[in-house]
């Protein structure tokens, strides 16, 4: 966890600023080996889209982990943090003949989730190999917006059309390589996914010749003090036997192992990153309610506004303060731009630095420039405890240059 003298980090820089903490990434990444990797055919993509700094992929790159794509540009800085091009798959999700192109002439082993994109890519690219996304009819995750399986779920080729899949496979001799799934993000309790490796190697035994499953990501994280956090170790374990009865049917012996994959986003980075600011000004409602408001806002952290999610926050000018109840909210012109409901937290007083924590997944990498303000800088506290600035914040010159104007 951060041990280092946030405080004294923000008289060198500017807030707000994401704060990302190297040792606990490098933890996280060993839990998800050492439990999930108990099955020993487990691989790991990173899924980029949780946090796409190059130098955030590029540690999960040097620590083995393949790349989880989702746009041509996911890819790139895939290739640029040094990942072989065999350890990047691109699940695709209403990808544009462009981008279907350029991730077939870098040599992209794209998986599919719609039966029109696989017929369009078999006329240009027959004998190629492919990765093929089901829906596996089971949803889970922390919020329903997260959900990614099911009937209602725009994702994945719907498991009742594996025949008319693989005719198409076929017609254009298509390798299926690999079947996947994800059905959604965040959960906690182990049924959902349980339920789910059942059905995705339920698919996977109407295939033959497969390279691999994919699990999916979704690894949850505690966000709350009073959530239990995801058990790793059961969950592993039940991977584990469960692939030794799959592999056993499958190839009718107990040599051959398939490799299952798993697409890892939040877990490995979220807990790791924080986003520090300032308080700018504090205000009491008539009815007593006293709003914190902050130098950041929904631009830089939308998760609050977008699916009301808890983040824990921390007064790290004023940790021993008497507790009191805030709303803290940011500086951006919308009514959902809040990071907190009735919080309790030591006082809080005007120029405190407070830390918005588990801000690692999903902070920058969905952060955007409303009311033209800057995307936050971001710091890497690394492992022999040194500070490297990993992105700087946006001049003004530098946001409007784009405009051409
Ligand atoms: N694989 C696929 C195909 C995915 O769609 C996703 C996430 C992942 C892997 C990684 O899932 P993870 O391990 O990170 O849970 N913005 C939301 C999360 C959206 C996730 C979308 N897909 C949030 O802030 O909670």
């Amino acid at each position: 966890m951060i041990t280092t003298d946030i405080l004294g980090l923000t008289q060198k820089f500017p807030t707000p600023f994401y704060l990302y903490d190297e040792q606990t990434l490098y933890d996280k990444i060993n839990e998800l080996k050492k439990y999930i990797g108990k099955y020993s055919e487990s691989e790991f993509l990173y899924a980029v889209k949780a946090n796409h700094n190059p130098h955030i992929v590029e540690i999960m790159v040097k620590n083995g982990l393949g790349i989880d794509a989702v746009s041509i540009n996911e890819v790139k800085v895939g290739l640029l943090a040094g990942c072989p091009k065999e350890k990047i798959m691109y699940t695709e999700n209403n990808m544009s003949d462009q981008e279907m192109d350029e991730a077939a002439e870098l040599g992209i082993l794209i998986n599919f989730n719609s039966l029109n994109r696989l017929a369009t890519f078999g006329k240009k690219y027959p004998g190629s190999k492919v990765c093929l996304r089901f829906n596996p009819d089971v949803g889970a995750a922390s919020h329903a917006t997260n959900i990614t399986g099911g009937p209602k779920s725009k994702f994945g080729i719907p498991y009742q059309q594996i025949e008319e899949a693989k005719s198409i496979a076929q017609k254009y001799d298509l390798k299926i390589v690999g079947v996947h799934q994800h059905i959604g993000s965040g959960w906690i309790k182990l049924d959902e996914p349980i339920l789910a490796l059942n059905v995705i190697l339920k698919i996977a035994k109407q295939f033959k010749n497969l390279e691999f499953v994919d699990f999916g990501g979704g690894f949850g994280v505690a966000y709350k003090p009073t959530q239990k956090p995801l058990d790793l170790q059961k969950l592993g374990e039940y991977f584990d036997q469960e692939m030794k009865k799959f592999n056993l049917e499958y190839y009718g012996n107990s040599e051959q192992k398939i490799k299952l994959r798993f697409e890892p986003g939040r877990y490995p980075i979220a807990e790791s990153g924080s986003l520090i600011c300032q308080i700018t000004s504090l205000k009491t409602s008539p009815e007593s309610k006293i709003f914190a408001g902050t130098n950041t806002g929904m631009n830089h952290l939308v998760r609050p506004a977008m699916y009301g999610s808890y983040h824990p926050i921390l007064n790290l000018s004023n940790p021993e303060g008497k507790i009191t109840a805030y709303d803290i909210v940011g500086n951006i012109c919308e009514s959902a731009d809040f990071f907190a409901k009735d919080r309790l937290m030591p006082e809080i007083r005007i120029g405190d630095f407070l830390e918005i924590k588990i801000g690692g997944a999903y902070g920058s990498a969905m952060s955007n420039l409303y009311h033209l303000r800057s995307i936050p800088a971001e710091i890497l506290i690394q492992t022999d405890g040194s500070i490297k600035q990993i992105r700087k914040a946006q001049t003004f010159e530098e946001i409007i240059e784009v405009y051409n104007y």
